[in-house]
């Protein structure tokens, strides 16, 4: 049976190769070929949509935080940089803004901390900008009718007011170096208070409007760890043996439009790699594990997972303290000379 289902995958990936020196001569027969002939972009296609619609039917606000809300404090702030400053920016969404900002504050259990944030930033703008406007002046209104929060201090700052810190460009190649992707951990188990220190480096890395749509979802329990950890195929030979599973998942209601599709990605990305550095930094080592776009996979996963399908898995990351003895490849990597390419204008 194995066998006769490879043989058919074969024959119709063969028949799907003889198509794409035709599919690719113009967008429209691209199109056609994805249509007809090749499904796999069907579900990603229907999570996009299906986040669109909850974006749209939430008007922003996710559950304890909100998008557009962060989007458009995000803008506000760079508005409130700017060189030189205008005397009125921000109208085509500072209503919006504001009209966010009451939403978010009478929702229960909204974060703290992005109000503070976002009351922060809307009292710098009023206090900056010319009130005279009658755009500005209906928003201010709207946003005087929100009671005052006990912080105003996460405003735009100076560059030089910046957190020192002290680490050296080599101890960062040493950390760089020092973490290698581990698939041999000791039977121990990470500690919750290491897990949210990890966490709390990896919040601090960009993401695009500072949207921040990922979550860090620990897979509890040794046998549904275990179940989870062999879905994603690259784990074979040893998802029996990590011990704390995270699924690192991206919100794509955070970007609804369809330009924004690879965001998620993105900042989920780089949030991963500040978290697996983090992590190392205590001791601990990681191994990023890759999920495949296959339907069957997604469905299976988001139904374990209790996600709705809007919200993507992005990778999966092994976490743990290293057996000493646990082999780790060489994995050579690039020069620096090899990766780094420069352009000129007509070269
Ligand atoms: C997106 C991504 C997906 C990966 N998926 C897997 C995987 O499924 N299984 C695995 O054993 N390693 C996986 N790795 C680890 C890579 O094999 C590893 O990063 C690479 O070989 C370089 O080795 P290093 O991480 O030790 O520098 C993945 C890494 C990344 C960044």
């Amino acid at each position: 049976m194995i066998a006769f289902k490879k043989f058919i995958k074969k024959l119709i990936h063969n028949a799907q190769k003889c198509c794409w020196p035709v599919a690719v001569q113009s967008r429209f027969l691209t199109r056609l070929y994805y249509c007809f002939f090749d499904r796999s972009f069907g579900y990603e296609q229907q999570a996009l949509l299906k986040a669109k619609l909850a974006y749209f039917r939430n008007g922003g606000v996710q559950e304890k935080s909100s998008s557009l809300l962060r989007r458009n404090i995000h803008r506000l702030e760079k508005g409130l940089i700017m060189e030189p400053r205008r005397d009125l920016f921000a109208l085509d969404y500072i209503q919006e803004t504001v009209e966010t900002f009451v939403k978010a504050s009478k929702s229960e259990g909204f974060s703290t901390s992005e109000l503070n944030w976002a009351f922060s930033v809307l009292t710098a703008y009023f206090n900056a900008i010319k009130l005279s406007n009658s755009i500005v002046k209906k928003a201010q209104k709207i946003f005087l009718s929100v009671e005052s929060l006990e912080r105003d201090n996460c405003k735009p700052y100076c560059s030089e007011s910046r957190v020192n810190h002290d680490v050296s460009y080599d101890s960062l190649l040493a950390l760089s170096k020092a973490r290698r992707s581990t698939r041999w951990f000791l039977d121990k188990s990470v500690e919750a208070e290491k897990l949210e220190k990890v966490v709390s480096v990896a919040s601090q890395a960009p993401s695009a409007c500072n949207r921040q749509p990922f979550e860090f979802v620990v897979v509890e329990g040794e046998s549904f760890r275990k179940k989870v950890a062999k879905l994603p195929g690259g784990t074979v030979g040893f998802s029996d043996n990590i011990p704390c599973l995270i699924a690192v998942v991206g919100d794509q209601s955070y970007y609804p439009m369809d330009r924004d599709r690879h965001v998620i990605y993105i900042d989920s990305g780089l949030a991963s790699m500040q978290f697996m550095l983090a992590a190392e930094t205590l001791g601990l080592s990681t191994c990023a594990i890759n999920w495949p776009e296959l339907e069957k996979l997604d469905e299976q996963v988001s139904k374990l997972l209790k996600l709705p399908q809007y919200k993507r898995i992005v990778m999966f990351i092994a976490l743990g303290y290293a057996k000493p003895k646990g082999g780790i490849p060489f994995s050579d990597k690039k020069t620096a000379e090899q990766l780094i390419y420069y352009v000129k204008e007509n070269d």
